[in-house]
């Protein structure tokens, strides 16, 4: 067999060749081992023969030959990788850039966890790799299953390929009955550029960066690329473990160490601030020989107790942070800006740059923001870069940190074209034409067309199917585009009436350039998998401004239905008009105010506009923004999306498509599941905070104010006028340490 070239090297062109050739050697091969009963091949290079030409096909789906060897008998072809749900979350870390962010960090646990400034509190500091976080699974000693972090729930299953990584045991003696270890792939600087080398030489793929070159060398779908590539593993963490690894964050490291991982060797304890910092400024110093890329230091409190007790935010671990390197910058021109108009029609100016390195990446485009901003003006109106706009032709500094968006930081006035004029940012929507407008206070222009607009349409289509949302396999962006551009899918619940609709008549997915018959039934079977769709899913696949993945989980824990969330929102409505002129009156009785040189009488301003609510309105507006981290703001947007007529439709439309489940209820065994707490007066042994966060965690809804939906109110001394309230309407009141009796602590 002649040596072959890596797959993802190849181009359409010799692609296509490879997959005849295989189909041919492939063909001849079965036809050797069934109806002449002599095998020319072994098993073994069958297989090897049989998993190329999947994989080939997985990167190049438009060639896949009418008589693939993938739709003959034998092993199903290998689908991209499967997909693993992990126990315990993969999260990644809140970023601190200056010092003042780590004092910061360290004020705000001590606050949490209601320390003194001079109590003592360790912290470890390591290096942050920039490469790609793993898990890999043991049980019973043995390496069961290896996967990406995905989107920190669901990520996809390497464990062939993570067999082949020289740093990870496949064996561990000692080890808890099931340990997650957790950790992060990279490829050295000299390693890196010894593959580039082999890479260029054989005429194949450079990778830009290691990290790139990691990350594309663990995503193989031939293990046998993986294990040709030098990739390597630091352990720094753990997911799911049977028994406790240790009492501390340094005593696991050495545990997993013991086990036979590699930790980083920088890894030490510091006590406070200061000597983060120290550390900081020691690591940055020698990070050019360090040999491998990091892109900043990682704190994490010591004490495991005290990160259990500190527990997470959304995504983040309260107990640690990065402290990140400055990001790189590099000098290069404007050439020209480009508004994009997003799924809530936001006007996104977006500049296109002559292409520069920067810190190993070449960079042809960064965000501008919005309008003030290339104005030189924040949002507050302050200057910024010293009041000078941006103009085409102008030299400009970009620079980017981490994997974030390339910016823009300085211009170079000096380098200004004569001829440079002032940027007119567009007030009508370069998409549909409609006018473009910004809300007062808001630095964002807009597009009013709603869902006449083709830009915000397709937005809104390709947020619809992404990973977080509804997560269609095999319904990308293009392919998005693609059908709205034929005037298949136009409304969201289009998507799940195409195979209805063009399924097997002559307009079919199949017919379409680069879709065949394989590719189309994948895809009709990936949006009938996606009918099925937890509601928090689904509220935030609906593209609502405000409405994150966060507040689709809150708002799904409270409401565990469809029907009941619209039936709230719709009753909400009433009020949400009149709280927009509640504030209007308030900032006009300010300024009048301010005028006569008076007080403001706000809560008289705001009285006023509100009287003419009806109760029951007013009452439905009180509980949905009194649901835990929904805010006016985020209430207003739902108000606005379900009463227009227009978005109405196509959510309700595409709501009769899908089958929404309710989420799991939380800590169903906890005496205050379900149960709507508040938290008043000062609590004594633990901080508002952690009251507030453990109480979530039991599956409670915390809330602000005490209204008739109240359950509970854990009252501290002090507790004044929520006290008087709950008693006044009944509700049951105890004391912090009835609470902390309740719960167990
Ligand atoms: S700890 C719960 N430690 O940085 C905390 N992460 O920006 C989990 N990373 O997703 C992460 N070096 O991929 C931790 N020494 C280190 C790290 C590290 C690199 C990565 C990791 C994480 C990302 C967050």
């Amino acid at each position: 067999m002649t040596a072959e070239q890596d797959i993802e090297t190849l181009d359409a062109a010799a692609a296509e060749a490879e997959l005849a050739r295989l189909a041919g050697l492939l063909g001849a091969a079965n036809r050797a081992y069934h109806a002449e009963d002599a095998p020319e091949i072994s098993d073994a290079e069958y297989d090897a023969l049989k998993r190329r030409n999947a994989a080939i096909e997985a990167r190049f789906p438009a060639l896949k030959r009418p008589d693939s060897p993938s739709d003959q008998v034998g092993a199903a072809p290998a689908e991209g990788f499967g997909k693993v749900a992990h126990e315990v979350r993969m999260l990644s870390l809140g970023n601190a850039f200056a010092a003042e962010e780590v004092v910061e960090f360290d004020a705000r646990i001590r606050r949490y966890l209601g320390l003194g400034p001079e109590a003592p509190l360790a912290y470890t500091a390591e290096p942050k790799i920039d490469g790609l976080s793993l898990s890999v699974r043991y049980e019973g000693g043995q390496l069961v299953r290896g996967a990406t972090r995905g989107d920190g729930e669901i990520g996809e299953d390497v464990t062939g390929n993570v067999r082949t990584v020289a740093d990870i045991p496949d064996r561990l003696e000692g080890a808890p009955e099931v340990l997650e270890v957790r950790g992060e792939i990279y490829m050295s600087h000299a390693d890196f550029a010894a593959l580039n080398a082999r890479q260029a030489e054989a005429g194949g793929k450079v990778f830009a960066n290691p990290r790139n070159a990691a990350a594309g060398s663990l995503r193989q779908l031939d293990a046998e690329i993986t294990r040709s590539r030098p990739l390597r593993f630091f352990a720094y963490a753990w997911g799911t473990t049977s028994e406790p690894l240790a009492d501390t964050q340094s005593g696991a490291l050495a545990r997993l160490k013991a086990l036979g991982f590699r930790t980083n060797p920088e890894t030490t304890l510091a006590e406070g601030p200061a000597a983060l910092i120290a550390r900081y400024d020691d690591i940055a110093a020698r990070r050019a020989e360090l040999g491998y890329d990091i892109d900043g230091v990682v704190y994490k409190v010591d004490d495991l107790a005290l990160q259990a007790r500190l527990g997470f935010r959304s995504t983040t671990p309260r107990w640690a942070i990065a402290h990140k390197f400055p990001a790189e910058t590099a000098w290069t021109r404007l050439l020209g800006i480009d508004i994009n108009v997003g799924r809530t029609g936001a006007l996104s100016p977006i500049a296109r740059l002559e292409p520069v390195t920067v810190g190993g990446v070449v960079v042809s485009n960064a965000t501008l923001h919005n309008e003030d901003y290339i104005a030189g003006r924040a949002s507050d109106g302050m200057p910024i870069r010293g009041g000078a706009d941006l103009r085409i032709g102008d030299r400009v500094e970009v620079y980017r940190a981490g994997d974030v968006i390339p910016k823009l930081r300085d211009v170079d006035l000096s380098a200004r074209p004569p001829d440079a004029t002032p940027f007119a940012f567009p007030e009508a929507c370069p998409d549909c034409g409609s006018p473009a407008t910004r809300e007062p206070g808001e630095s964002v222009r807009r597009c009013t067309g709603g869902l006449i607009c083709p830009a915000q349409r397709v937005a809104r289509l390709k947020h619809l199917v992404s990973r977080g949302a509804l997560d269609v396999d095999g319904l990308g962006d293009k392919e998005v585009e693609r059908f709205h551009e034929l005037g298949w899918v136009r409304a969201p619940a289009d998507i799940f009436t195409l195979q209805a609709r063009h399924g097997s008549g002559l307009q079919t997915v199949a017919n379409l350039e680069g879709w065949g018959e394989t590719s189309a039934a994948n895809l009709f079977s990936a949006i009938e998998a996606a009918r099925s769709q937890p509601l928090a899913k689904v509220l935030f696949a609906l593209g609502i401004r405000h409405l994150g993945e966060v507040a689709g989980r809150d708002l799904a824990r409270h409401f565990q239905g469809w029907d009941a969330f619209a039936a709230a929102v719709d009753a909400a409505a009433p009020a949400a008009a009149r709280h927009r002129v509640a504030e209007e009156a308030v900032l006009a009785e300010r300024a009048q105010a301010a005028e006569e040189g008076r007080r403001a009488r706000i809560s008289e301003a705001r009285a006023a506009a509100w009287a003419e609510v009806p109760e029951a309105a007013r009452a439905a507006w009180d509980d949905l923004t009194g649901i835990d981290g929904i805010g006016a703001t985020l209430a207003l947007a739902l108000c606005d999306a379900m009463s227009s007529e227009q978005e109405r439709r196509a959510i309700d439309a595409l709501v009769a498509e899908l089958d929404i489940s309710a989420p799991e209820k939380v800590a169903e065994a906890s005496p205050v599941a379900g149960k709507t707490i508040v938290f008043t007066g000062t609590l004594e042994r633990m901080t508002r905070a952690e009251a507030k966060a453990r109480a979530e965690a039991l599956g409670a809804k915390v809330s602000g104010s005490v209204s008739a939906k109240t359950d509970l109110v854990v009252a501290g001394p002090g507790a004044g006028s929520k006290g008087a309230k709950a008693e006044a309407l009944g509700i049951e009141m105890i004391d912090e340490d009835g609470w902390l009796a309740l719960i167990g602590a």
